[in-house]
């Protein structure tokens, strides 16, 4: 099929690169010329695994193509994807000027039936909306059908999330676009579940807020446990067995973060508000995420009691794993509240310095993990990289002032590390 994605970011340039790899025409447009023209020499704006290769791999089979005109990207396509930001605004609400716009500049271009599906991660009632301005503003007042087909992917396994979806979402007012958008995902072999387009847009919210319920839920479930002497990590493998609970999003940390789960809770928060009822439950997980920090943050001041001259080594900047991406990364802001403590900063990340630079001025960035613990007063992991567990925990004792290790992500055997000699404080342990 021949497809278009109107915006090249995390879900854009990963979701059109998959439909290439399956098989299809894809043309990836962007307004950003500059990440264009790096995309049309063989860059790529973002980490995220395997999807180097596979953008390369899709180029040179003639699949794949970049563009910064969306007339182009209409006039060649029989189905046009929206992928653009759909960013918070300081009272939570969503941003939705940038799928608007996109949705007048298809309505300009479009001189036959089209199929417009919105992936971006928008307000109940939005497909309405595109509907009616791509009405409005069509010229050539031809037909299109508006579909939402909400993305699941979760960043740093971006590639493995679509390649191998756990269900579709696609989201119509009539049936007339469904068969086309059953042959677009029929190379994934997944569920494909069809429902009205409202549905579909909460489907999205509504996961998004449950996930990070999860994760608020345990967080708060280790108070309990760092009360009690109880392990957080036993509790949560003992609840995961249930197959009603699951065992995954049930990790205690120093809190979630990222371009997703917060943006998207107050979004539907504020949604709800717009609708009159006043999700409480939601608002809550937004408290004990906040307070995870605060908790993490004293347990750190109380044990070094003033930070001011100290130097603290910090493993992660990353909002998580696998990615470079820092925005509303929890590993940030606990390294910019360490600062105005006083603190001077060592830090390391395996994929997010570049990013982070910018974010953390003073600090320290340092190539190799095992050389962070030099000098620092104490070390502090921020985010869940697996290659953290083999950092050298001898040689980082030695390099410490005293053996102090504050993990946010618990990484390591409070026993273990107790035999080892450190003072080791994790999250519920
Ligand atoms: C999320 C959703 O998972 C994905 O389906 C959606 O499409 C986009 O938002 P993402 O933000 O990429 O994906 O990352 P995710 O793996 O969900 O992690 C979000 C945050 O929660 C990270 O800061 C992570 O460290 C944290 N987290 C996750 C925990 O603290 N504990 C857990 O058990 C899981």
């Amino acid at each position: 099929m021949k497809l278009t994605i109107i915006g090249t970011g995390y879900v854009g340039l990963v979701t059109g690169t998959c439909f290439a790899e399956v098989g299809h025409r894809v043309i990836c447009v962007d307004n950003d010329a500059a990440k264009v023209k790096m995309l049309q020499s063989g860059g790529i704006p973002i980490y995220e695994p395997g999807l180097e290769e596979l953008v390369k791999k899709n180029v040179a089979a003639g699949r794949l193509s970049f563009s910064n005109s969306t007339a182009e990207g209409v006039a060649n396509s029989d189905v046009v994807f929206i992928a653009v930001p759909t960013p918070p605004q300081a009272d939570g609400s969503v941003d939705m000027s940038f799928i608007e716009r996109v949705a007048r500049d298809i309505a300009g271009a479009m001189t036959e039936y089209k199929i417009i599906v919105d992936k971006s991660t928008v307000p109940v009632q939005t497909g309405e909306k595109v509907a009616e301005t791509i009405k409005r503003y069509c010229k050539n007042q031809v037909e299109c059908d508006v579909v939402s087909n909400p993305e699941f992917l979760r960043e740093g396994f971006a590639v493995e999330d679509l390649m191998k979806p756990d269900r579709i979402v696609v989201g119509v007012r009539t049936q007339r676009p469904v068969s086309v958008m059953k042959e677009i995902y029929a190379p994934f072999n997944a569920p494909i579940i069809v429902t009205d387009i409202n549905s579909a847009e909460l489907i999205k919210h509504a996961s998004n807020s449950f996930l990070a319920l999860k994760i608020s839920y345990i967080n708060a479930v280790s108070i309990i446990c760092e009360a009690t002497g109880a392990n957080v990590q036993e509790v949560a493998n003992g609840m995961g067995m249930d197959e009603r609970i699951g065992r995954r999003f049930l990790n205690a940390s120093l809190g979630f973060g990222g371009s997703c789960f917060p943006k998207d809770l107050s979004a539907f928060i504020k949604i709800a508000e717009e609708l009159r009822y006043d999700f409480g439950l939601l608002k809550e997980v937004q408290r004990i995420n906040a307070s995870q920090m605060d908790r993490f943050l004293k347990k750190i001041v109380d044990t070094l009691w003033v930070l001011k001259g100290k130097t603290i080594g910090v493993l992660g900047l990353a909002f998580k794993q696998n990615t470079d991406d820092v925005r509303t990364s929890p590993a940030i802001e606990l390294c910019q509240r360490l600062q105005k403590e006083g603190a001077a900063l060592r830090v390391h990340d395996p994929k997010a310095m570049e990013k982070a630079k910018p974010l953390l001025p003073g600090v320290t960035c340092i190539d190799d993990m095992n050389d962070v613990a030099e000098g620092c007063d104490a070390l502090v992991i921020a985010t869940e990289w697996e290659e953290f567990k083999k950092l050298d925990l001898e040689r980082a004792r030695k390099h410490l002032s005293h053996p102090i290790l504050f993990d946010g992500r618990n990484l390591f055997d409070p026993k273990e590390m107790e035999k080892l000699g450190f003072i080791y404080k994790s999250i519920g342990r």
